[in-house]
């Protein structure tokens, strides 16, 4: 059995380690400091390497360490994962690009030629993750006062027109949100392979439309056991419409060495822990997030009551913000971890670890050798050479 693992590429920039979480050293508009890089400023001047450059080591490092493909997340810090990707593609000739994007903010023809012409540039390696939005001010950057479960509704209808005109055939289409008439791909573009689609959400109305759209149903890391659950109701949702969706689950990753490694460089992130923002970013109508903040113990003595079982951690978003949990401990055991996600079910796996780069190779090399129960897909030929 092969499974498909995927690295997050920083789209928002990427700082030198979990301890000094709140300072970007790369790639961030934070300006232009001793220190820094892509870009730095060296001898007085700006030294002419971008981000963009710095991502695509990220993407070279973590395909070359056994990692499929990338995830290039979308919020209103990053970079835009559309145009990213198209810059990056031409870096590597099998990795993939799983795209996040919102399908609101774009009309499904706009969204179906931009990703045929990348299935055509990129011999098929575009992969959607569909986000829906979480609420709260991320929404309103993009004016969007959409309701939460309206917007279930606008994303199923744009998979929907996205799809009735991939093959080229005209489709008209009166929706709620979108309208089309005679609408298709031109024979250029028409007939690619459609983008698999990874999607997010735990409301009901989200497991609703991935039942019927999702290739994977996608998932931050939760208890185990509460995801065995989560896993089993889409399931049972998505037989009410004749599919079975498989499952992903998306991992932040600390592996040392040892156990006390890995736990030493917890506690120096724990130097900078920000309550209020973690408070902040959970703020909106995410149900998925409000079901991770329950997690989280309101009164925390030590970075340890955040254990919440064996190598499961649920403090990374009181150090840098995003998704509260993640894997912490030695690369034997984050690789048990895996397997045991293997066992209940993940067909496929989104890791990531600050910085991006280092640690692509680190997890690459130390943790995914160790899998018993899988083995990363791989798409690169051998060379004889
Ligand atoms: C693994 C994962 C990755 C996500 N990535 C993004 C992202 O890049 N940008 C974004 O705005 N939302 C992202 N989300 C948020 C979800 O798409 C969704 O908007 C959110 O979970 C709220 O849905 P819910 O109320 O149904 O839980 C992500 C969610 C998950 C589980």
């Amino acid at each position: 059995m092969s499974t498909d693992f995927y690295w997050r590429i920083g789209m928002e920039g990427d700082h030198a380690s979990l301890r000094t979480p709140r300072r970007y050293n790369r790639g961030h508009a934070g300006g232009h400091r001793p220190g820094n890089i892509a870009p730095a400023i060296r001898g007085g001047r700006l030294d002419g390497y971008s981000y963009i450059d710095h991502m695509a080591a990220v993407v070279k490092a973590s395909e070359s360490a056994g990692f499929v493909g990338g995830l290039l997340p979308s919020f209103p810090i990053t970079e835009d994962p559309w145009a990213t990707t198209s810059a990056l593609a031409r870096e590597s000739d099998t990795y993939r690009f799983m795209v996040a994007f919102q399908p609101g903010f774009l009309h499904p023809l706009q969204a179906a030629r931009m990703s045929a012409s990348l299935q055509r540039a990129t011999g098929g390696r575009l992969v959607y993750n569909i986000i829906s939005g979480g609420g709260g001010a991320p929404q309103l950057w993009w004016g969007d006062k959409v309701q939460h479960d309206d917007r279930y509704a606008r994303t199923s209808e744009f998979l929907d027109v996205l799809r009735g005109v991939w093959e080229g055939t005209p489709f008209d289409y009166d929706g709620r949100f979108f309208e089309t008439a005679g609408a298709a791909l031109p024979p250029l573009l028409a007939g690619q392979p459609f983008p698999e689609v990874y999607f997010s959400g735990s409301s009901g109305a989200a497991v609703d439309a991935a039942g019927r759209h999702s290739d994977y149903y996608l998932s931050w890391l939760e208890p185990f056991d509460d995801l065995r659950v989560k896993f089993d109701g889409v399931r049972a949702h998505s037989a009410k419409s004749g599919r079975a969706p498989k499952f992903a689950v998306r991992i932040d990753i600390v592996a040392r060495h040892t156990e006390e490694a890995a736990w030493a460089e917890i506690e120096k992130g724990w130097a900078s822990v920000d309550r209020a923002a973690a408070d902040r970013a959970a703020q909106g109508d995410s149900v998925g997030a409000a079901r991770i903040k329950g997690w989280v113990p309101q009164h925390i003595t030590g970075f340890r009551d955040l254990e919440v079982q064996p190598n499961v951690w649920c403090g990374f978003s009181l150090i840098r913000g995003g998704p509260a949990f993640g894997l912490v401990g030695s690369y034997e055991q984050i690789a048990e971890r895996l397997d045991q996600l293997t066992d209940l079910g993940v067909d496929a796996f989104i890791l990531a670890g600050n910085p991006h780069l280092e640690e692509a190779y680190r997890v690459g090399e130390e943790v995914l050798p160790l899998l018993q129960r899988t083995t990363p897909t791989r798409v690169r030929t051998l060379s004889t050479r």
